[in-house]
């Protein structure tokens, strides 16, 4: 288990190519907070799998292991012939990429490596793997600096004694290191400034229980665990200066998908005047998405509302439910959005497009 100190959480490794170099291994995010077991990853439907069982789970960690994923993958690829190796490396990338829809870091990573294989054709089968490991490599660094610079940005948005509301998990084991929502909280902890954290629960795979309020409470920093729906309360009692959240896509205007439930949190901070911040590096912002209507929403299992975490099913087997996984937050809702290269502020079509020039 994790010692009690805000670097061993700020330094988790949650996902990272095994010694030998040919399998993932993770984190299985579903063990926590009662257990910290690492599995490893060596088969393409075992990586499928923690994916789309959040065994791995976040939008940056996801681009991450899905692109150690295909690299451990490419290695098994038989054939030398580039011809053959391309249109393996192809299909295996389109099988993982369709483990979940909604976090464009899955389809960015396997993109930015098929690139890898589709711009060294003249290359032996070889050295393309030698550069699909620099490049996988590449992704999970520029993850932690994102992560860090993100932090840096978020904290000059609070200060000391605020009351942050955040939903979902987007910390350590979500992302690399600091995290992206939490990251502020972390790093300002570190220069010895407090903040008080409240974390929604997360119905229903409970993020905010399970995983959040893990991270802040090991990481010293003064955590309050709510159900979703006692969001409003807080906010009314003052206790809510600012809400951070993370996201799995952020379309061209700002629109933002993120965990089920983000939208309710940016409606209620609106009426309560609370600002309202999602912070993600760019590989989450998707231009190819004009807006929310573009963002595909994973639709999950009615068993993870009437039954998973109880004792027996909450509902009767024959009622209908529906499970989706993530919702968008308007971009009138959201006061900004944090990057690793600033703060954007509306209109996002304008400041967005200015992070890509
Ligand atoms: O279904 P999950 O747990 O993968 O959803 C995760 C979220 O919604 C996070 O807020 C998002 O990926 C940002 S992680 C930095």
């Amino acid at each position: 288990m994790l010692g009690e100190n805000i670097k061993s959480v700020t330094h988790m490794d949650n996902v990272k190519l095994s010694e030998d170099g040919k399998s993932v291994v993770i984190i299985d995010q579903t063990q926590l907070p009662n257990r910290m077991e690492y599995i490893t990853l060596s088969t393409a439907k075992e990586i499928w799998d923690a994916i789309y069982l959040l065994q791995v789970r976040g939008a940056p960690a996801i681009g991450i292991c899905a692109g150690y994923g295909i690299y451990c993958l490419a290695l098994q690829i038989e054939s030398q012939e580039y011809e053959a190796f391309a249109k393996e490396f192809h299909e295996k990338k389109e099988y993982l990429n369709s483990s979940r829809p909604t976090a464009v870091n899955l389809s960015w990573a396997l993109n930015r490596m098929e690139k890898v294989v589709l711009s060294n054709s003249d290359q032996s089968v070889e050295k393309i793997l030698e550069l699909l490991k620099q490049e996988c490599k590449a992704i999970h660094e520029e993850d932690i600096a994102m992560c860090k610079a993100i932090s840096e940005y978020g904290l000059t948005l609070i200060k000391d004694g605020d009351g942050i509301l955040t939903h979902c998990n987007a910390g350590p084991l979500a992302t690399s290191r600091y995290g992206t929502a939490l990251g502020p909280l972390f790093l300002g902890k570190e220069k010895g400034m407090n903040f008080k954290v409240f974390s929604d629960e997360t119905r229903p795979l409970l993020q905010g229980a399970r995983l959040t309020s893990f991270e802040l409470c090991k990481a010293g920093i003064d955590v309050t665990l709510i159900c979703d729906n006692m969001a409003s309360i807080v906010m009314k009692n003052g206790w809510v200066q600012a809400c951070f959240v993370g996201c799995d896509r952020v379309a061209a205007n700002g629109d933002t998908a993120n965990k089920i439930g983000t939208s309710g949190v940016a409606i209620l901070a609106k009426y309560y005047d609370i600002p309202f911040y999602v912070l993600g590096p760019t590989s989450t912002i998707d231009m190819n998405c004009k807006t929310g209507e573009d963002i595909q929403i994973e639709l999950r299992k009615p068993e993870e509302i009437k039954e998973k975490f109880y004792l027996e099913p909450m509902a009767l087997s024959e009622v209908k439910c529906y499970n989706p996984a993530f919702d968008v937050t308007n971009h009138e809702l959201i006061t900004g959005i944090v990057t690793e290269k600033g703060i954007c502020y509306p209109p996002y079509t304008e400041s967005l497009a200015n992070l890509f020039k």
